[in-house]
């Protein structure tokens, strides 16, 4: 059943850098199948932004968003040392999109199996302000880096209501507080201190524990039951988000969304993999998943669900999987048999 315009949910579509285009235009494919619920208006950003208008976030595309306050974004590749800030980052904090929720979920068993686990990433703070400089000695003008990070109390209470209020609505027991206030005493010890604060709120309906983050990424290893949902600063929510993508498959099935207090961007965890760009080979399941919390997030829970089965089926009934997960599929096969699967149910 095809929706008409007038009845779409106006979005802002974000194609992307390296394999954006290629599973942005799978994740269409799948959510024009299920009848095509948004209304796009297609936009660029990171280096797309800079060949289309000089810029890696045009005015257009932040006035867009501005509208729509809904966005679905394939990754945006960002220089790595020097050259312009990350367009993500500074769509974070253009937005005020504060919470960042990363679930992984098995759907194929493969290392592991029965995973379920959502990471709440603080998103806007931390050692992302980026506030770094040089200190020249002698004549090496960058002899000496520094940067430093900044919590705050009102930053670190709100993610920390976000994720109990998360864990309240989506029935999550369980919430570990990850940091590294043996060392960064202030830094994320404040975060600690404003999630204990919290949870107080909380009591006897959801659970809190803390873990110093060397440790959770190692019990993340050998023991991830244990965990029910994560709740972190935002360098580390970065880096043990990847980890918990590599539970489940890899970063070609993880998605994540950024929500702020009337913003939403949907995108996958993985950035452009430059190096699959342009082969037609890219996983789309991340970005797809993506769009089905994208629905949820619309009140389109059926479309959500439908889509999230039909993944389900065409991995483990059809068998048609991409390369990553040792299948033979291209980026578009793996779409039009999840396009099939729809089309069936
Ligand atoms: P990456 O996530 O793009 O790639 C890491 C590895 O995972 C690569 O080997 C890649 O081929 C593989 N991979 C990622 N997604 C995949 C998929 N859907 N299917 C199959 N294989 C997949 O990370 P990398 O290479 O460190 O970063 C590349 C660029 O992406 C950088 O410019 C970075 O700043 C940017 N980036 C953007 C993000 C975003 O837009 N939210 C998030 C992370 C990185
Ligand atoms: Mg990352």
């Amino acid at each position: 059943m095809e929706n008409t315009s007038s009845n779409k949910i106006p979005a802002t579509l974000i194609p992307g850098d390296g394999i954006g285009p290629e599973v942005v235009e799978a994740t269409v494919r799948v959510l024009d199948a299920l009848g095509s619920p948004f209304d796009w208006d297609v936009q660029v950003a990171g280096m797309a932004g800079v060949a289309a208008v000089g810029d890696p976030l045009p005015t257009a595309t932040l006035d867009s968003i501005r509208a729509r306050k809904l966005v679905l974004k394939g990754p945006l590749t960002t220089p790595v040392g020097e050259g312009f800030r990350s367009s993500n980052v500074r769509l974070r904090e253009t937005f005020e999109l504060f919470g960042n929720v990363r679930p992984a979920k098995t759907l194929i068993p493969g290392r592991y199996q029965d995973i379920d686990l959502v990471l709440i990433r603080e998103n806007l703070a931390g050692f992302y302000v980026a506030n770094e400089y040089y200190i020249p000695v002698g004549n090496d003008p960058r002899a000496i880096a520094v940067s430093s990070g900044i919590n705050t109390r009102e930053g670190s209470e709100r993610i920390a209501r976000f994720a109990f209020e998360y864990a309240i609505k989506n029935g999550r027991k369980k919430i570990t507080v990850v940091h590294k206030a043996n060392i960064l005493k202030k830094l994320t010890g404040l975060f600690l201190e404003a999630a204990r604060e919290v949870a107080k709120e909380y009591e006897g309906r959801v659970e809190i524990e803390d873990m110093i983050v060397d440790a959770c990424a190692m019990q993340l290893v050998l023991n991830p039951w244990r965990f029910d949902m994560l709740l972190c600063t935002n360098l580390f929510g970065d880096i043990l988000s990847d980890q918990l993508a590599g539970l489940v498959g890899g970063l070609g099935m993880a998605p994540g969304s950024n929500f702020g207090t009337d913003t939403a961007i949907f995108e996958a965890v993985h950035g452009s993999a430059p190096d699959i760009a342009g082969m037609g080979i890219a996983n789309p399941i991340s970005l797809m998943l993506a769009a089905a919390m994208m629905l949820t997030h619309v009140g389109l829970e059926q479309d959500a669900q439908r889509l999230r089965v039909a993944i389900d089926e065409t991995l483990n009934t059809d068998n048609v999987r991409t390369r990553d997960l040792t299948g033979q599929a291209s980026t578009l096969e793996f779409a039009d048999a999840v396009c099939q699967r729809l089309r069936a149910q």
